[in-house]
């Protein structure tokens, strides 16, 4: 599973320079929707510290920072990706280089955790959940958008083409996957939403009160 970051990590490290300007649908036209849904989620929500998993080029952040002032973090895998990010300056933003599966900060660290369109990369994605749990704070939220359609259509996506893919995209999974796996890794789900066809944001909470 390990050639899976790797072949990730390759792949974003060469995109890195052009990720955000190539707006296609394979480069950042569908971050780019979840993005936008994500900023105007949070917009009322309020937190005082957010952890981007997969922060790519910073671009959420971007959009964050612009609405309300809160510390952010980034953690991705690729170095190139996070240089981007870095030489954006993007204020009271701090970047890190990990992965998903262990997330270097302490239980309860964040009001609000994130994962843009990177979750489809993770060969461990039960872990990328539990840490996301770990880390979040008590009735703090986690927004997971991704791209996949579930059913037969995934099916074809898992088994026949993604496997011929170079680019360290392990698995997709439709909404409905998202929302049981959330669950099955100690989220309460609380809003479920289709962005396009294929693009859906599912969000899911911390339960317990915070002390
Ligand atoms: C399609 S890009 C999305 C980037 C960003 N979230 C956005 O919305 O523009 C996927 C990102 O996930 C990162 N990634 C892939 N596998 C990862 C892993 N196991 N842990 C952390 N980041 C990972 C990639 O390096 C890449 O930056």
């Amino acid at each position: 599973m390990k050639d899976i970051e790797n072949l990730s990590k390759e792949h974003f490290n060469k995109q890195a320079a052009i990720y955000d300007e190539t707006d296609t649908m394979y480069y950042s036209k569908m971050p780019k929707v979840s993005c936008r849904h994500t900023a105007e989620y949070l917009r009322d929500f309020k937190y005082e510290s957010l952890l981007d998993v997969g922060c790519g080029t910073g671009y959420l952040l971007e959009l964050l920072i612009g609405q309300k002032p809160a510390d952010y973090h980034g953690l991705d895998l690729s170095d190139e990706m996070l240089r981007v990010a870095g030489e954006k300056n993007i204020p009271n933003s701090t970047f890190v280089l990990g992965t998903a599966d262990k997330l270097p900060y302490e239980d309860g660290s964040f009001d609000v955790v994130t994962c843009i369109q990177s979750f489809h990369h993770y060969p461990y994605p039960d872990n990328a959940m539990k840490e996301a749990l770990r880390v979040l704070k008590p009735d703090g939220i986690y927004l997971l958008s991704d791209t996949g359609m579930g059913g037969i259509g995934g099916w074809i996506e898992n088994h026949l083409i993604l496997p011929r893919l170079k680019s360290g995209d392990c698995r997709v999974e439709g909404m409905n996957g998202i929302a049981k796996m959330m669950i099955r890794n100690g989220f309460q789900v609380i809003d479920t939403k289709k962005l396009t066809g294929l693009v859906y944001t599912v969000i899911g909470k911390k339960s317990g009160k915070r002390g």
